[in-house]
């Protein structure tokens, strides 16, 4: 008889259909008057920013600090910091993509923290937050309104690691599928890989329980079913839900399960070729389920039958649908010890099916950069 796994975590609340966006400041009340609203360039240009506002009370005190895009920094996140601190917000909401998410995510973690930004992002175990996080997702993605985990960039030392606590998960997360017809098909299709990657990883990771696999292999068949078809029109909304839903499953299933050599790699060459991260993960998927095809074991087939194709045939139909080609392929490799030595720190790679070597990174670069 399967038992619990011995620690879950799951957002507080999750509001999903189209329109639900409009949930969004009404739900925040509960926490207070004063919070911020982080977005990106996208809500404006959509107009949505302005109609969020605008259905704000009277009373009701809402500062809004737009992202200025890229992968989120250790600096941004001062300077959003010091906005919200400002303005007293009781609480945080974020509408964007994994960045805007991961941005606001932290400074609801790290607001009242007593320690420079740095010092957490080296280390220092956050302490629990009592502000109050709201996410509501316009990419599908990176399934960061699920997690307890923020990812963030020192862009001095050039490093990008996560900070993570309990306290860090949304307490309400609002998933519109409205939201992504402002999503270019480009993002979709990084995004939508990037999904895709960590239900597989979630799945096939030693961390995996009976409960995350479930969640995992539902994400799998959701994305795999929906990413091209979204592609192709971001304003089908069976698919567009479909795609929403399945990546903020596959967000629970990582937070639960952790991940694999797949995001190991990712970040240390996310930030030395400034690459989206949905395009790291989507070439170097690949080679890593040839690696771990071995150690999968039945769950390889579980994948293929998700997936209605051997998994590595589907990835690579995939990438081709989604016109998703390698960065890195004849590049010359860039600080390879520092790409090795952090893969190997990771906890993504730990978590990987089949200890990862040294030579095996080193086998994984030849692949990628050919
Ligand atoms: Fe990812």
């Amino acid at each position: 008889m399967e038992t619990l796994p011995k620690s879950l975590l799951f957002p507080l609340q999750t509001i999903s259909g189209v329109g639900s966006v409009a949930q969004l400041i009404p739900e925040c009340l509960v926490f207070g008057r004063r919070g911020m609203l982080v977005h990106g360039r996208s809500l404006v240009r959509s107009g949505m920013l302005s109609k969020l506002l605008a259905a704000a009370p009277d009373d009701q005190s809402i500062c809004a600090w737009r992202h200025p895009g890229g992968e989120p920094t250790l600096d941004q996140l001062e300077d959003l910091l010091s906005a919200a601190r400002g303005h007293g917000a009781e609480w945080i909401a974020a509408v964007g993509g994994g960045s805007v998410l991961d941005i606001a995510k932290a400074a609801a973690g790290l607001l009242e923290a007593p320690l420079p930004v740095q010092v957490y992002h080296d280390g220092e175990p956050i302490e629990a937050s009592t502000i109050p996080f709201v996410a509501a997702p316009t990419t599908a993605g990176t399934g960061s309104e699920a997690t307890s985990v923020s990812v963030l960039t020192n862009s001095v030392a050039c490093t990008k690691r996560s900070i993570r606590h309990p306290s860090l998960l949304p307490r309400c997360v609002i998933l519109d599928s409205e939201l992504l017809q402002s999503c270019p098909p480009s993002v979709i299709a990084s995004a939508g890989m990037d999904a895709l990657t960590q239900a597989i990883e979630a799945f096939t990771s030693r961390h995996a329980t009976w409960l995350s696999d479930v969640v995992a292999l539902k994400a799998v068949e959701m994305i795999n079913m929906a990413l091209p078809t979204v592609y192709e029109n971001s304003s089908d909304p069976t698919a567009a839900d479909a795609l929403l839903e399945g990546s903020y499953l596959a967000g629970i299933a990582l937070s639960n399960a952790r991940l694999g050599v797949v995001h190991g790699l990712a970040h240390p060459l996310g930030v030395r070729y400034h690459q989206p991260h949905g395009v790291v993960c989507s070439v170097c998927l690949l080679p890593a389920l040839n690696f771990n095809r071995a150690a999968m074991g039945e769950k390889y087939d579980a994948l293929e039958a998700a997936l209605h194709a051997d998994p590595v045939t589907r990835v690579t139909e995939l990438l081709a649908t989604l016109k998703i080609t390698s960065p890195f392929f004849g590049e010359a490799v860039v600080d390879r010890e520092g790409i090795i030595r952090e893969t190997l720190a990771s906890g993504s790679t730990a978590a990987n099916p089949r200890i990862v070597t040294e030579a095996d990174v080193e086998a994984l670069l030849l692949q990628i950069f050919g």
